[in-house]
């Protein structure tokens, strides 16, 4: 496996790379690697001759300091799992790598960056732009994998990806879940004991609501319901349950075949999200 820390080695390496056949596959990473990210490079591997991760807590896309300074990072241990699942290329920079002047591109995406995640985390969508199309540019790679769990930031790679004309393909794969059900997630290792049993009450929340929506239950109620129901659990917060049509993530109140649930939430002092497509067995 090799490991690059800067671009230009990076962008060398892949250009000597592309004299022969290759397809480049991509998976963006911020570490703390868990088998939802593994999934997503074992995803590439399938697809392409060549798997890029990258490992890189972008500041740019936190718009609080204190969740930045606790995101974990495991950064020996992420590179292990990466070799032991065959990837055949790691880029780590630092953050003085990527961003070697100050920055002040900013990305509107109409609504789709105001809802949902863009209200409670405000900027967040332009920083994740921001540093998937430098990533992009890097790796120029034919398809780039992201997890569903963050459905909205993926729709939101989708579009930025159409309309400044990235050669690249996006690739969605399915939720990776814990034995309980509880959505993979880096944060999961900051949550307490209690905090954690918890924290699946989030994904009962989300199939809750699919049997009441699809009982006929109108979405006021079932909203109001999901959050009784998860807030009795100790140190569970809800923050919003959304429907929204998945091809465009607008939000409705009336089920169709293509709609999906958003759930988000406060285990004690850890955010979580996830969703569930009204057709998802699990
Ligand atoms: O999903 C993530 O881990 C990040 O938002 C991403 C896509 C790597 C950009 O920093």
């Amino acid at each position: 496996m090799q490991i690059f820390k800067e671009i230009r080695p990076l962008k060398a390496f892949l250009q000597q790379a592309k004299k022969s056949p290759v397809a480049i596959g991509f998976v963006p990473t911020m570490g703390a690697l868990h088998q939802g990210h593994l999934a997503l490079v074992e995803a590439s591997k399938k697809e392409n001759t060549i798997t890029v991760c990258s490992i890189f807590v972008n500041p740019t896309q936190f718009n609080n300091p204190d969740d930045l300074a606790r995101y974990p990072s495991t950064l020996s241990n992420d590179v292990e799992l990466l070799k032991k699942v065959g990837c055949e290329v790691v880029f780590c920079p630092a953050a003085a790598e990527m961003y070697v002047h100050a920055n002040h591109i900013k990305f509107d995406f109409g609504s789709l960056d105001k809802i949902l995640e863009g209200e409670f985390r405000p900027g967040h969508f332009s920083g994740v732009a921001l540093v998937v199309s430098k990533l992009l540019n890097i790796v120029t790679p034919q398809r780039a994998y992201f997890g569903q769990k963050d459905f909205q930031q993926a729709a939101l790679v989708k579009k930025l990806v159409a309309d400044l004309n990235f050669d690249t393909e996006i690739i969605l794969v399915p939720i990776v879940r814990e034995a309980d059900g509880l959505a993979m997630s880096s944060r999961n290792v900051r949550l307490t004991t209690e905090h954690r049993k918890n924290a699946v009450a989030f994904y009962h929340g989300l199939h809750k609501a699919k049997a009441l929506l699809l009982a006929g239950t109108d979405f006021d109620k079932v909203q109001a319901e999901v959050k009784r129901f998860c807030e009795s659990h100790a140190g569970i917060q809800l923050e919003y349950l959304a429907l929204a049509d998945s091809t465009n993530l607008s939000l409705t109140k009336n089920v169709t075949e293509q709609s999906i649930l958003l759930i988000a939430g406060y285990a004690g002092e850890v955010r979580l999200i996830d969703n569930l497509m009204l057709t998802d067995e699990n």
